[in-house]
């Protein structure tokens, strides 16, 4: 009889719509562990407290290269494209000094209104009757909108922007997301000399300026750090503003103490962070030399994965983690990683977040979910926990 601890089990049938009975059982009796991941084995952890400190190991390295033996290192590129969430330091640190110096908490705190302005024009627009699915005329499109303001990309240019990235995170084959890849980076290149030559006051432009100590960003390093602000920007808000107006339909009695209490928002927004987590699992990691965690030797070499959606429903850590109650203190998850690579853009996924639930729960109060939870259909990534569709009933309770 195949068991949740079979290697090949975590991620059949079932575990797409609700992976939290894995992940609990995971906890319960192996929190670190090989698993079969749809592309090969990995190893992953499953504890808060593993995956907070492996988060900040450094014998957990960015530099595949770890899985290669000694003798063929040598030669071998350290990452395709120099992004630093590929990184390890010194050549992290030195990215990620340069673009932190233009991608301020002022500047984010500043886009606020744009990001309203876009969600009250986006809630204008949604039907007012039959099935609206709120993924692909909500939830979607908010953080392409901004996210393009925000680097500086052509309204014009939104639509292509949009489905380059959705394409090369989604569940396309390796030519669909090479080709996709390939059409964003030359699409980012010409962008970047054209800015070059007409600067303007967003990301882009900034980052082409930013420069410390005489170090500026290279031509290649500037289209990777578009790109990578694009694909770890956009689909990941995506989904925490799905999975928090789901857990918001699904949970009535929260709802209408956000409603009575919208103050409540930011902290409604960290308790969907953390219990539903539209980064189910952290980019992997590659074992720098053999290490231990939970008296588990993982060997070097190792493929390693952190479950920070497991991590953050671990009852070690705080008390019914999975039940969800937006007047908690969710701080201390891990749904925005941790240590040298912490999210860059947490504040602005945050305000996007903000912004888009608490308005459509204001001016949408009418919305219902059109569907049996059971029957909704969640992406089969790895990565990404987020919903295909949210077909949502206007008219319900108005
Ligand atoms: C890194 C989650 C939104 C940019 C990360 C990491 C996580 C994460 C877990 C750590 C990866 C690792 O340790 O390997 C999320 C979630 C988001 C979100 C859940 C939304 C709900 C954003 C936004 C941006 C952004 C809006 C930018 C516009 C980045 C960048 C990194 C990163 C650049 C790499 C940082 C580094 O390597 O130093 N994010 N992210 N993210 N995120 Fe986010």
């Amino acid at each position: 009889m195949t068991t949740t601890h079979d290697a090949t089990a975590l991620f059949d049938g079932a575990f797409w719509n609700d992976p939290y009975p894995a992940y609990e059982a995971q906890r319960a009796g192996a929190p670190v562990r090989q698993v079969q991941q749809p592309d090969g084995p990995v190893w992953m952890m499953f504890d808060h407290a593993d995956v907070r400190a492996a988060l900040t190991d450094p014998r957990l390295s960015k530099d595949w290269r770890y899985t290669l033996p000694a003798d063929a290192r040598e030669g071998q590129p350290a990452t395709p494209i120099p992004m630093m969430i590929l990184m390890d330091p010194p050549g992290h640190t030195r990215l990620r000094k340069l673009v932190s110096r233009a991608f301020t908490v002022r500047r984010m705190e500043e886009l606020r209104p744009r990001v309203a302005e876009f969600a009250n024009r986006l809630i204008d627009d949604l039907p007012t009757s039959g099935p609206v699915d709120l993924m692909s005329s909500y939830a979607f499109l908010l953080p392409v909108f901004v996210i393009c303001e925000l680097l500086g990309v052509p309204a014009e240019d939104r639509d292509d922007f949009a489905a380059w990235s959705n394409v090369m995170v989604d569940e396309s084959t390796q030519d669909e997301s090479t080709a996709a890849a390939g059409k964003l980076h030359g699409y980012l290149s010409t962008l970047i000399d054209a800015k070059r030559e007409n600067p303007d006051d967003a990301l882009i432009s900034s980052l082409i300026a930013v420069a410390d100590d005489g170090d500026v960003l290279s031509q290649e390093e500037l289209v990777a750090m578009a790109m990578l602000l694009l694909i770890a920007g956009h689909e990941t808000t995506v989904n925490l503003i799905g999975n928090g107006v789901l857990a918001l339909l699904t949970h009535p009695e929260q709802r209408a103490l956000l409603v009575e209490q919208p103050d409540l928002i930011a902290s409604a927004v960290e308790e969907f962070l953390r219990w539903d987590s539209p980064v189910h699992s952290a980019p992997v990691r590659f074992a720098a030399e053999d290490v231990e965690y939970g008296g588990v030797t993982i060997p070097a070499g190792s493929i390693v994965t952190l479950s920070l959606a497991s991590a953050n429903r671990d009852d070690k850590r705080l008390p019914d983690a999975a039940d969800l109650r937006i007047d908690r203190d969710a701080s201390g998850h891990t749904a925005f990683g941790h240590g040298l690579h912490h999210c860059l853009g947490a504040q602005l996924a945050r305000i996007e977040a903000q912004e888009a639930i608490g308005l459509l729960l204001t001016r949408r109060p009418d919305l219902a979910l059109a569907v049996d939870p059971a029957e909704l259909v969640y992406r089969h990534s790895t990565l990404i926990r987020g919903l295909r569709t949210l077909p949502v009933e206007p008219g319900a309770t108005a």
